[in-house]
């Protein structure tokens, strides 16, 4: 080993990220193993312009070699995936090149991941926003002095409000159970009483659309002995959603099955709750989506419920949160929300 390369070897072991020492003509005459794992072993000996696929690549070498110029080159390259790259060349002392490469991928992925979520928020509230400021307007320019299209559009205006609220209270709930995923709750929970409870608070709702619930307690199960761990009120955020959607998308006249057995398909004590609805069969590549937020097979139609699009991506991080699972099945008409849960017995 040169003493240069030996300078370089020394001050790689301080870099965690891929970098390459090349001589005067660009030849690769040492490298990291962060390196070689990107590029591949091949890289050694051979000019490095080989195998970095970008057009100014070349001249950046040559500039910071002849002028001790230090460049940025934004890199793309696709493996499996398509995978974003921060290339750094440097003079090195007199005679060599330093190329640095840094994995930007991950962070260019939750950036636009924010944009997307901030989008979607400022969309959602947008429409709701733009409803009241057109009434306002509408109230102003005199149509209120009719009693009768003044009580309309006031009630037009309360749902507007109402629907921004929610939306609020859903988005603070959400970033509320995210910044407590990694913690998992352990109180003492009946869940028997939370289901219970929870189809008794909306009974107005199935009562409007005149479903009915049918209990089902399987593997000898009594309604006693159906204690989970995790926290109660969450939990009844759970079922909530889940059982609200049932009636919401449902069909009207329908059952509703709320069945609870023991889930056999780990090895842990886990109970599950199946709340079963029956309307239309949601195609497989729906339900892959159906947590992400503000996912909404119709929107329209949703969003006329009064649906926001992010009940399910509450429940699937709590559900997490309780080390618990959440399948969604669809078929022949009938739509199932099965919730596992760590069972306390
Ligand atoms: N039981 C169900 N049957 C058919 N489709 C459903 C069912 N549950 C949910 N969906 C679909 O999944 C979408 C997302 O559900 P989610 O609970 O996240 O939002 P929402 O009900 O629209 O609004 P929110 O729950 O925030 O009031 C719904 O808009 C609907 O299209
Ligand atoms: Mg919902």
């Amino acid at each position: 080993m040169t003493a240069i390369e030996d300078r370089f070897a020394n001050m790689a072991l301080w870099i965690d990220e891929a970098c390459a020492l090349l001589d005067a003509r660009g030849v690769v005459v040492a490298a990291n193993d962060k390196m070689f794992a990107l590029l591949g072993q091949q890289i050694a000996n051979y000019p490095m312009e080989r195998f970095i696929r970008h057009e100014d690549f070349v001249e950046t070498l040559r500039a910071a070699r002849d002028q001790a110029m230090v460049s940025e080159l934004t890199y793309f390259r696709t493996d499996k995936l398509r995978r974003e790259f921060q290339l750094r060349v440097a003079p090195f002392e007199e005679t060599h090149v330093l190329v640095v490469i840094l994995d930007n991928t991950d962070t260019v992925s939750v950036d636009r991941i924010r944009s997307d979520f901030v989008a979607n928020v400022s969309h959602e509230l947008r429409s709701p926003l733009s409803a009241l400021s057109g009434f306002i307007e509408t109230l102003k320019e005199g149509a209120g002095e009719s009693p009768e299209t003044r009580e309309k559009f006031l009630a037009i205006m309360q749902s507007e409000a109402e629907r921004m609220q929610r939306l609020i209270d859903d988005l603070l709930s959400l970033s509320r159970v995210e910044a407590i995923e990694h913690r998992t709750p352990n109180d003492q929970v009946a869940l028997y009483a939370i289901v219970e409870q929870t189809v008794e608070a909306l009974s107005a709702q199935s009562q409007a659309k005149q479903m009915s619930f049918q209990w089902q307690l399987h593997d000898n199960l009594s309604a006693d002995q159906l204690n989970v761990f995790g926290k109660a009120d969450e939990l009844r955020q759970v079922f909530q959603n889940l059982i609200e959607n049932a009636i919401r998308y449902g069909d009207t006249g329908s059952q509703i099955d709320l069945a609870f057995r023991l889930d056999e398909t780990t090895a842990q004590n886990l109970l599950c709750v199946d709340v079963v609805n029956q309307g239309p069969t949601i195609d497989p590549q729906d339900i892959a989506r159906l947590t992400e937020r503000f996912y909404r097979i119709d929107a329209g139609r949703a969003r006329q419920m009064g649906g926001t699009g992010l009940g399910l991506a509450i429940v699937k991080h709590i559900v997490n949160r309780h080390l618990g699972r959440l399948r969604i099945t669809s078929a022949a008409g009938k739509t199932s929300f099965c919730v596992s849960l760590r069972r306390d017995s």
